[in-house]
């Protein structure tokens, strides 16, 4: 397998008049070409700020990349300019956002937003940039695409407005896509069908896919693989079928028990007891030690790396070859 992308040590921190808050804090992650990989974690984890870091969309003050590398094919984003990164961006790596309302512009039509991206980065004329938003909102399911184009998106439902953000993300063939939440408004069904057409399309078009969410069925539907955030750092990280056989970290396992089960039995939805600190009070020792069962007195003191283990890694002191032999 190549990698696509390669994080390494990726460590992006924001500056609240003197304290530092270590949002991303040392984070490595690899996406191999085609794949899917699931980036999970409870809400304030760092998945968002992982993923714009990728994108050097960081605001910079009070953010910054203060240290490791972004390996885009080979290539350390970091170090580009702001014009050689917007390049990138659009071309070959595309991202789309939970709310697609927000990502839309309300007063233009969905043609002239898919056109734009199109005259613009691949430097299409109008007619064919036209023809081509037209094959693409065809490809993203919509039967009548010549005449959609000229509507605004406000006549559209929010499944059909993600299915254009899609659109518009995939128009310019990027070799990765990133989604940030793309369903977490959507209804169910329309869930199901928005995971679908991209993991259609990634197929088809061999785009690798980051796809960032806290909804576990979510990843068992689309990933390749996942890779678990807890507190600015990567806590665990397998392929989806090892991950659900058997969590290794104890982060995992309560993320695991959270969810619903299909029949809808109430009685197993269960959560982590207390809740995510912000980053300014990360604990000293392993981050997790203050919600898990399992914490005991080195767990308080030291801070446990990320190891491996075989085909998958983990960052628990559990699986520390050193207590193993204890
Ligand atoms: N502009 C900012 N200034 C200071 N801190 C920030 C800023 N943006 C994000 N953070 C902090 O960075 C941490 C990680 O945020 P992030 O948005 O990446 O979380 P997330 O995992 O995407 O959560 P969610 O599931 O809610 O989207 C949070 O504690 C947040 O408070
Ligand atoms: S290192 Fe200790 S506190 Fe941290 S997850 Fe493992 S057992 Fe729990
Ligand atoms: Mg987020």
């Amino acid at each position: 397998m190549t990698a696509l992308l390669e994080l390494k040590n990726l460590k992006t921190h924001f500056q609240r008049r003197k304290t530092t808050i270590p949002a991303v804090d040392g984070v490595d992650l690899v996406i191999n070409k085609g794949e899917t990989v699931a980036l999970v974690g409870e809400s304030g984890s760092g998945k968002s700020i992982t993923s714009l870091s990728i994108m050097r969309l960081i605001p910079s003050p009070p953010g910054k990349i203060v240290d490791g590398e972004i390996l885009f094919n080979g290539n350390d984003l970091v170090k580009l300019s702001d014009n050689e990164m917007c390049k990138i961006r659009g071309n070959d790596i595309s991202m789309i956002f939970q709310e697609p309302m927000t990502s839309l512009n309300p007063v233009l039509t969905i043609g002239e937003q898919i056109i734009e991206v199109l005259m613009y980065h691949q430097k299409m004329s109008k007619n064919a940039a036209r023809q081509k938003a037209v094959e693409m909102l065809e490809l993203v399911g919509f039967s009548r695409a010549k005449a959609l184009i000229d509507d605004y998106p406000h006549r559209l439902s929010g499944g059909m407005r993600q299915r254009v953000m899609i659109a518009i993300a995939m128009s310019c063939n990027p070799k990765l896509l990133i989604a940030d939440e793309p369903t977490t408004a959507l209804d169910v069904t329309i869930q199901a069908q928005i995971l679908d057409l991209m993991k259609e399309l990634s197929k088809k078009y061999d785009t690798s896919i980051l796809l960032i969410t806290h909804d576990l069925g979510v990843v068992s539907e689309i990933a390749d693989r996942v890779v678990v955030m807890y507190c600015g750092q990567v806590v665990e990280e397998a392929s989806v079928d090892d991950l659900f056989e058997e969590p290794l970290h104890p982060y995992t396992n309560g993320l695991m028990g959270s969810i619903p089960s299909l029949d809808g039995d109430v009685d197993r939805l269960y959560s982590i007891a207390g809740t995510v600190p912000p980053p300014e009070h990360f604990p000293v020792g392993c981050r997790f030690a203050p919600r898990c069962p399992h914490a005991f007195d080195r767990c308080r003191n030291e801070a446990p790396a990320l190891q491996r283990k075989g085909s998958r890694s983990v960052r628990c002191f559990l699986h520390d070859d050193k207590e193993a032999t204890v």
